[in-house]
């Protein structure tokens, strides 16, 4: 593990090229197969479970509340579920960084008997948690928010929770799982409507589990038990590579004539592959060969090869299937001709740190114009990158992966401030640059 403030040099790198066989375990689907798998009803197994931090949260909440684990040799990381009997907590929970953990666990335990305070660090701290307060209050729990601006901590007293009808107010895969899983034990009829698609892995999760999730268009349906919801049951679960993680060497390899780079095992998922689509669109090419279905999700190889990109429009329907890549076009627009344009990208302002003013602020630190938007920016490429003393990653894991490929493309090497927060998402990634040819120190 790194430690807490450390630093990376990134030195230019005249182009990625290789094969990365097993991309890191998918972050989203890390922590929604732990939580699943600590409720069940026996032992699964969990090949390819991430092991950063954020989702280590996950696990310790999980035994927290009674659930066993441990990784066995091969790697695998084996749940024996509570089969539904969650303990309360002796003390407080602590999430960290991880804004996916907190959400998702208030809904999976606003339907048991049990009061729980749920805390985590100075960033999830400011995070907006009225969002997850509403839907839960309506369906019969009691959310106290007692951070200042009705943030983080926040205290949950199970409740006997009903069936609503929920219309999310923004585009948030994190409010449509917690409202999702905490139906699992609300008596009646469950309906989430969307304003636009986001990331699906909840609702393709519960339905491999055999519950009677439906989905049509943008509204999801789920029928609760009648009385006390049946125990889920234990399975063996292949996590897919983290198509979020690899899209940092995607972005590195299409900006770069020349340059190419292959990824297999990596989640295909069209909820959260749309930054293939655009950086297509900006002129690299991209092959895609379709290996299996690792549970219910679609998994394959993804070739890149670079090319002299152009700019592009990102905005609407796109925006939740690459949330976690806009950093990263805001690298691609950096390198491309032309104005690149990201909008309806408020969300944004509420990631692990605002990624609007991270990102105009880092770019104009390595020379990059561009201007800052309420819902986006404009990023006025090709930059002609300067020596720059150094950036910032803001704590934001994003932002430090984000800015470490675009001082590939620097003249001189680049200093990122405060690396470590790599680790919440993707422990490998210097490893993993260095594999494709990259150097960091
Ligand atoms: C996530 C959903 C997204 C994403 C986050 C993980 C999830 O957040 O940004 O990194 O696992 O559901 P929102 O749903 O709040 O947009």
């Amino acid at each position: 593990m790194t430690q807490g403030g450390q630093s990376k040099i990134v030195h230019p790198a005249p182009g990625l090229h290789g094969h990365l066989q097993q991309p890191p375990g998918d972050k989203s689907i890390s922590h929604r197969v732990a939580m699943l798998a600590a409720l069940a009803a026996g032992e699964s197994v969990i090949h390819n479970f991430l092991p950063a931090e954020d989702c280590m949260n996950t696990l310790r909440a999980m035994e927290a509340l009674g659930a066993r684990s441990f990784f066995s040799e091969d790697g695998a990381l084996h749940i024996h579920g509570t089969s539904g009997q969650v303990l309360e907590p002796a003390g407080p929970l602590d999430l960290g960084n991880s804004g996916t953990s907190i959400r998702l666990l208030a809904g999976l335990l606003a339907g048991y008997p049990i009061t729980l305070e749920m805390t985590g660090d100075e960033s999830l701290r400011s995070r907006p948690m009225s969002r997850i307060k509403v839907p839960l209050e309506e369906m019969g729990a009691t959310v106290d928010l007692l951070g200042p601006d009705q943030g983080v901590p926040v205290r949950i007293k199970g409740g006997h929770l009903h069936g609503i009808t929920y219309a999310l107010p923004m585009a948030s895969a994190q409010v449509k799982s917690c409202v999702l899983l905490a139906a699992l034990n609300a008596p009646g009829t469950t309906v989430v409507i969307e304003p636009r698609p986001t990331r699906d892995h909840t609702e393709r999760l519960l339905q491999t589990l055999g519950l009677p999730l439906t989905v049509d268009g943008l509204r999801i349906t789920l029928h609760g038990p009648e009385a006390k919801a049946a125990p889920l049951p234990a399975r063996a679960w292949t996590i897919p590579g983290d198509f979020s993680s690899a899209a940092y060497w995607l972005v590195a390899a299409a900006a770069r004539p020349g340059a190419s780079v292959i990824i297999d095992r990596v989640g295909l998922n069209p909820r959260r592959t749309a930054l293939l689509d655009v950086l297509q669109r900006m002129g690299a090419k991209v092959a895609i060969t379709p290996q299996s279905e690792a549970g219910a999700e679609p998994v394959g190889t993804i070739a890149m090869q670079g090319g002299r990109l152009r700019a592009t429009t990102v905005g609407g329907d796109e925006i939740p299937c690459l949330i976690d890549e806009l950093p990263l076009v805001a690298v691609a627009g950096a390198l491309a001709e032309g104005d690149t344009i990201i909008r309806d990208a408020a969300e944004l302002r509420v990631k692990e740190t605002d990624r609007i003013v991270a990102m105009i602020a880092n770019l104009r630190q390595l020379g990059v114009a561009a201007d800052e938007r309420e819902d986006g920016m404009v990023i006025h490429g090709p930059a002609r990158l300067k020596v720059a003393g150094s950036v910032r990653s803001y704590g934001d894991h994003r932002i430090a992966m984000a800015m470490a490929v675009l001082a590939l493309f620097a003249p001189e090497p680049v200093c990122i401030n405060n690396v470590s927060c790599v680790d919440t998402s993707y422990p490998g990634f210097w490893n993993d640059l260095k594999t494709l040819g990259g150097h960091a120190e």
